[in-house]
């Protein structure tokens, strides 16, 4: 199998805004408790955060982190997280029937943030609660002194205010499930009161009001034109959401399932400009696809068990163990982003540890990365630049979700600084290797190529605590360069980044 690709210095999709590569944390599962924090774990830092988990998230380069939910926002006091830790109540988390201690909160997420090495964007509870605790936590985070919350913040031991940019307005409100689950109308209306209560205190806030949980509801594309109609002004971005999941075990269709995503974006970004236009506003929302992951490997098995269980404290939960072919589908999920990085200016992973995560650990032993992390990790760290429009030919075939699907997915990245161009590719044919012919045109003389490959005979291969490196990056072979022409094998199913300087 043949693919032509045509990369032109001119022909330019968008800046990404290195946003793309964020991730999210949820107090869910083990995700905080035993995953970032166990202050008996021999890597513990002063903190109690596990330095091993650290180190692998510093690695993985994501300069954002969603936190604290969620689902587990909606019925979150945030006050609960301040103040000495043996007197924060432990409470009743209602999204995931668990206890939630308290140990971590604001002030302890940051000092971890701060260690990762990634900024925080954090969400405010709508579902429970509204403007009025949104607007106590926002001036207990950013507001410098002299103030009831910024002054307690000090007397907590923070003089600095932390100078937070990023907002969510709640979390997926369009979800029945959602503790304080609102209509759009209701939402929209809260939403920009609450906008408007953060902008009298902060106008340079940037501000994600929430979209569609995913575009199966039944009130998508509806909840997304009512909710931007009321708050349009008043916010910087819409969020999305998507899961990917592969029960029928069909791996043509599941590796279709980015046209799905990208008909999203597509419709999502149409919407804007309608209402933009309606509006005559002079602003321009943005997409924040602020959860995004592959989630069905123990989906059904949690469901029964939380229905079993009683309230435990940071229980296993949401543990997909990813294989190989996962590493196919965020190949394509990222690709699709930085494709759309016009519209979608920030993406989360969700989520960043044990919880559907690259990042796995063991209570009191070691941590690992899960196949899943290191397509990740590669475009995270070499994807930043300018996003190109590729030309690309290639053979397609019909799936459900979608008639032409390309077997070749790719998106080329253009960094002038590193003066480097990269492709991530991958090969969705299980059948046959793909040789690709790709023309550079207008970058400069290109003088050396790298090839990195992911590759495993077996879709169901995992990493495990005991064999953590069954799936990993491996040098490619067979990447040449010939004047303005690049040509490289990818294996059947394969993913491959391919980088020229
Ligand atoms: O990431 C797991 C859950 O998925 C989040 O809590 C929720 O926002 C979404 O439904």
């Amino acid at each position: 199998m043949e693919a032509h690709v045509t990369a032109h210095s001119r022909y330019v999709i968008a800046d990404i805004d290195n946003r793309l590569y964020g991730s999210f944390l949820e107090h869910l599962g083990r995700a905080v408790y035993t995953g970032i924090y166990e202050p008996d774990h021999p890597s513990a830092d002063e903190n109690g955060m596990r330095r091993d988990v650290i180190d692998l998230v510093r690695e993985l380069d994501t300069p954002i982190c969603r936190y604290p939910g969620g689902n587990f926002v909606s019925a979150y006091n945030w006050e609960d997280g301040i103040g000495p830790k043996d007197e924060r109540p432990t409470r009743l988390d209602l999204a995931w029937h668990t206890s939630e201690s308290n140990h971590v909160g604001i002030h302890e997420f940051a000092e971890w943030a701060k260690s990762a090495n990634t900024e925080m964007m954090l969400a405010v509870n709508l579902g429970s609660r509204g403007l009025d605790a949104a607007r106590n936590f926002v001036e207990y985070v950013n507001h410098p002194g002299g103030s009831y919350w910024s002054d307690l913040r000090k007397k907590n031991g923070r003089a600095e205010p932390w100078d937070v940019k990023l907002w969510c307005l709640g979390n997926e409100m369009d979800g029945p499930w959602q503790v304080g689950h609102k209509s759009a109308a209701e939402y929209g209306h809260l939403a920009n009161e609450t906008a408007k209560a953060l902008r009298a205190f902060d106008d340079r806030l940037d501000l994600v009001v929430c979209g569609s949980s995913h575009s199966d509801m039944a009130t998508y594309p509806q909840w997304e034109a009512t909710v931007l109609e009321s708050t349009y002004e008043q916010v910087d971005y819409i969020s999305l959401h998507m899961y990917f999941e592969n029960y029928e075990k069909n791996t043509a269709e599941y590796l279709a399932l980015p046209m799905k995503l990208d008909r999203y974006i597509g419709t999502v970004g149409g919407i804007i400009d309608y209402v933009k236009a309606k509006r005559r506003a002079k602003n321009t929302v943005r997409i924040s696809f602020d959860e995004w992951n592959v989630w069905y490997h123990e989906r059904k098995n949690d469901a029964k068990r939380m229905k079993e269980w009683g309230w435990p404290h940071a229980p296993a939960l949401l543990e997909d163990i990813y294989n190989f072919e996962d590493v196919l589908q965020v190949g394509c999920i990222l690709n699709t982003f930085i494709r759309r990085s016009d519209v979608v200016r920030i993406a989360c992973i969700a989520q960043l540890v044990n919880v559907i995560a690259p990042i796995m650990t063991a209570p009191g032993g070691s941590a690992w990365k899960q196949t899943i992390y290191y397509p990740f990790q590669l475009a995270s760290r070499y994807g930043r630049g300018t996003a190109l429009q590729l030309d690309v030919d290639c053979p397609a075939y019909d799936a459900d979700i979608a008639a032409g699907v390309d077997y070749l997915d790719i998106a080329g990245v253009h960094d002038s600084d590193a003066g480097t161009l990269t492709f991530f590719a991958v090969n969705r044919n299980g059948k046959e290797p793909m040789d690709i012919s790709i023309s550079i045109e207008g970058f400069g003389e290109a003088k050396s190529v790298a090839h990195t490959l992911i590759k495993n005979d077996d879709l169901e291969a995992t990493n495990t605590e005991k064999n953590p490196e069954n799936v990993k990056p491996e040098a490619g072979k067979g990447a040449q360069l010939s004047g303005s022409r690049l040509t490289v094998s990818m294996p059947a199913h394969s993913y491959s980044m391919i980088s020229v300087q």
